[in-house]
């Protein structure tokens, strides 16, 4: 595939909340860097009529506004260059003589369709693709980003990899969820398989459970619309968090290639037991009243279940896995909880029975470390907890984290699909959340600020175990 073409990157649904959040961030921060393409149209397509300067400041806006990922300020200069990369063409998705302006506007051999905008516009899109011919290039190829939410279940998702499928091949799509392109989850490959004295120990010999958390210490914001719809298992649960268990849990691929990792990944999807008496569902109080939720909502802010792999590597090891917004504390990590030995020297001190703890930690104080025991300085025999740390130096300037979405970009145009979803992939993780909650579970209150609904603790407590609280002890910037 011919990489080196000049690139024209048409972002459907450039206002969308989603493109606001990212992609435009993405696209400065690879502006600042220098590493947009030479050459590279950018065509940002959306109903509302905006003239050049209207649009320009639109871009400025949404590069200004607070925001989690981005914190570092916009300089001028960068922006402007940006901008001026950037055509707005205004319309309809649903209107053919749009798809005819577009193809117009179109000056380069390799195209990216980069789709922003609501699912229901996605027929209507690739239909208009393949009449006006944008669906293929004679000179160059053509690729499509496709956004999460990939489908609402298992139905919804097969009809939406048949309908891509009817327009494109599978190696022209690109299923994003941005957990696939976060450097830290990626590191833990590198940790895992380029090492070679930790893998031995990620078994159920040594293993007593896993924990994955994804806690925001934030509610919806004003994403209630879409929030609403969805909730958190299918926000978070069905994509993010089903990923950073496959990573920390799948076998080492034969080689660093697309089709090995996918290949392990898938096979992590399909071996997760769903339990269907072990998870719980909470919603956090107040949640009725944000904007553009409806006051009688039923809809999940927090989830928590239990499972297992059904291979031989995990056999009998719990994981326990929960996410949810408004809680005590944002934390996003991974933590393999190992066992105590059965002979243990210091059984008799405090701390003798603390655990080895190894952490992914997502965000924030982003690392891996190993928590530890060790002895206390001074003339008794006393231990303390400890961390052997990894992290990364966040200062940014030197050093820097690139987003997901920069990462996943670069993947796109150079034609790299390993951290992508496969089409088995996406369906994979549906049919592990369907049956999971075959039958619905009850929503229960829980206080804003808190872990979570008291079921949730007692799904764990239930097994003579307890939720970690994540520690941000370690990698403080
Ligand atoms: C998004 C969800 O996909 O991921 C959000 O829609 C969630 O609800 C976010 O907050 C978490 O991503 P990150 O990168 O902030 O960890």
């Amino acid at each position: 595939m011919d990489n080196k073409k000049p690139l024209s990157l048409v972002i459907f649904g450039i206002t969308s909340n989603l493109a606001q959040k990212y992609s435009l961030h993405a696209l400065y921060d690879m502006q600042q860097k220098g590493i947009l393409p030479e050459n590279i149209q950018i065509i940002g397509n959306a109903r509302r009529p905006l003239n050049k300067e209207e649009f320009a400041d639109f871009v400025q806006d949404s590069l200004n506004s607070r925001n989690v990922h981005h914190p570092h300020s916009i300089d001028n200069q960068v922006l402007e260059q940006l901008i001026n990369k950037i055509d707005y063409l205004q319309g309809n998705f649903d209107d053919p003589n749009f798809y005819l302006m577009l193809k117009q506007l179109i000056k380069n051999p390799n195209i990216i369709f980069y789709l922003a905008t609501l699912p229901d516009l996605y027929r209507n899109i690739f239909e208009n693709l393949k009449l006006t011919g944008l669906d293929s290039s004679l000179r160059g190829w053509v690729r499509i980003m496709v956004e999460k939410p990939f489908g609402i279940d298992l139905k919804s998702a097969k009809e939406l990899n048949k309908l891509l499928l009817n327009y494109f091949k599978e190696e022209q799509i690109f299923r994003l969820d941005h957990y696939l392109g976060k450097e830290t989850l990626q590191n833990i490959l590198t940790f895992r398989f380029g090492n070679n004295i930790f893998e031995p120990l990620i078994n159920h010999k040594y293993i007593d459970h896993i924990q994955i958390t994804a806690a925001e210490d934030y509610g919806v914001g004003m994403r209630g619309s879409y929030y609403d719809q969805v909730g958190a298992l299918k926000d978070v649960g069905q994509n993010h968090q089903l990923q950073m268990l496959a990573f920390a849990t799948m076998e080492a691929p034969e080689q660093f290639t697309n089709e090995a990792i996918t290949a392990q990944r898938l096979k992590i999807l399909t071996a997760l037991k769903p339990l269907k008496d072990k998870i719980v569902f909470g919603q956090y109080q107040g949640y009725q009243s944000e904007p553009n939720v409806n006051p009688n909502s039923q809809t999940e802010t927090f989830y928590a279940y239990k499972t297992f792999i059904d291979n031989n590597k995990f056999k009998d090891i719990p994981i326990y896995v929960r996410a949810g917004k408004m809680l005590k504390q944002l934390a996003t990590e991974v933590s393999i909880v190992f066992k105590n030995p059965v002979k243990n020297l210091f059984v008799s001190h405090n701390l003798g029975f603390e655990p080895n703890i190894l952490i992914y930690r997502i965000k924030p104080n982003e690392g891996i470390v190993l928590k530890i025991v060790t002895k206390k300085p001074g003339h008794k025999v006393e231990l303390e907890p400890e961390y052997m740390q990894f992290c990364y130096k966040l200062d940014h300037h030197s050093h820097y984290i690139p987003d997901p979405y920069e990462k996943l970009l670069i993947d796109t145009i150079s034609g790299d699909q390993t951290f992508f979803n496969s089409a088995e992939e996406v369906e994979a993780q549906w049919a592990f959340i369907d049956s999971l909650i075959s039958q619905k579970p009850q929503i229960e209150l829980y206080e804003q600020g808190s872990w979570g609904p008291k079921a949730a603790i007692e799904l764990i407590e239930a097994d003579g175990r307890t939720w970690l609280e994540p520690s941000m002890d370690f990698c403080k910037v």
